[in-house]
């Protein structure tokens, strides 16, 4: 049996080499009162310089969690790392120091959260906590700091930035805070930006304009993006590749459209199908059947098994590795990956 190797170069960014960041055979534990909880079982995968990985799955399918191990904040305990590695630029950040590990998360990789509103201060303005930033990390003088936070603001698209950087966090509408927690991420220029659901608290239209401008400027600063999103709907046009998670494994790998167009796991088929599409207005939407599986008892074999259409005897007793998807004739799918024993007729029919 051949397994993918997403650590391979054929899923990273194209003539770099190494990768920015390479996650590998992840795991995860929480104790809880329930016993063990398996949030991440054997994650992979890689970004590289101004490439976007889009991970999506439902709630509780460790997307989160994945991304907190990343940026050293996972609460430790209850979560316990019992396995794996987390290379940025080829070091391994499970190995380093508190002290280097801090540096790396102040100055290399910044985190967008879903609610600024809970990340930022209440009691402080805007252009002091930007400012802070610069403030802290560069040593620049307030006055200095001031000018960056302006022109930080400038970058976000917030209009006045001059005249509303002493305002506070209350006085901005959701959006603009969204985009002002992009400038903090963005202050240190970062090598890479975690977003964890970032317009998901915002409504359609302001969504995709927060998207546009976060896609936008990481064209510019060529940085890495990991976008977490249970949203198929926002992916397509900011994505480079996917990466499909359920109850803590990555399911399907793809290149974004090669995803939308053929979904080699019965898993993103039923997420697919059960985005609204306005072609079809009227008809009743898709939905998955059934709930993602409480991660302390995890169903034997494909963790999908009771959900899937397709599910076979083998489906509920051995656990499918992510096999290497190709064409119909064997020809190469480069990054395509599927953990699904009848990848087959699910991409080929
Ligand atoms: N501190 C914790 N203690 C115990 N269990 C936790 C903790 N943090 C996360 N978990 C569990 O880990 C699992 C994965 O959670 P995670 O937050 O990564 O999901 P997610 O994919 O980000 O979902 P969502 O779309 O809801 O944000 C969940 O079952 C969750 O309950
Ligand atoms: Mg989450």
């Amino acid at each position: 049996m051949t397994i993918i190797d997403e650590t391979a170069e054929s899923f990273g960014p194209q003539g770099t080499g190494q990768p920015l960041l390479e996650v590998r055979d992840l795991h995860v534990e929480f104790t809880t009162r329930d016993g063990v909880a398996k949030a991440v079982n054997g994650v992979n995968y890689s970004v590289g310089a101004g490439e976007t990985l889009a991970v999506l799955g439902e709630s509780g399918s460790g997307k989160s969690v994945t991304a907190q191990a990343i940026m050293g904040i996972l609460d430790m305990p209850p979560g316990r790392i019992p396995k794996g590695e987390i290379f940025f630029r080829g070091q391994d950040m499970l190995k380093m120091s508190g002290e280097e590990r801090r540096k790396i998360r102040g100055n290399r990789i910044a985190m967008i959260f879903q609610d600024a509103l809970s990340s930022l201060n209440p009691v402080l303005s805007v252009g002091y906590q930007l400012g802070e930033m610069f403030r802290v990390h560069q040593g620049l003088s307030k006055k200095a700091a001031k000018a960056k936070s302006i022109e930080l603001m400038d970058r976000v698209k917030i209009p006045a930035a001059a005249a509303r950087v002493n305002d506070y966090p209350h006085q901005f509408s959701g959006g603009m805070r969204q985009r002002i927690m992009i400038a903090m991420a963005l202050a240190l220029e970062p090598d890479l930006i975690i977003a964890d659901e970032p317009t998901t608290a915002l409504d359609v239209t302001v969504q995709a304009q927060v998207m546009d401008l976060l896609a936008e400027l990481q064209r510019e600063y060529h940085m890495g993006l990991i976008l977490i999103t249970h949203d198929l709907g926002v992916v397509a046009d900011v994505a480079d590749k996917i990466a499909v998670m359920y109850a803590g494994r990555i399911v399907e790998t793809a290149p974004v459209h090669e995803l939308y167009k053929r979904p080699a796991h019965p898993y993103t088929r039923g997420l697919l199908d059960s985005i609204p599409r306005l072609d079809q207005k009227g008809q009743e939407l898709y939905a998955i059947k059934g709930l993602p599986p409480n991660l302390t008892r995890v169903p034997s074999g494909c963790a999908f098994n009771p959900r899937c259409p397709q599910a076979r005897d083998i489906c509920r007793t051995d656990v499918p590795p992510l096999f290497p998807v190709t064409e119909r004739d064997g020809g190469e799918l480069a990054g395509r990956g599927s953990a699904c024993h009848f990848w087959k007729e699910t991409i080929h029919g």
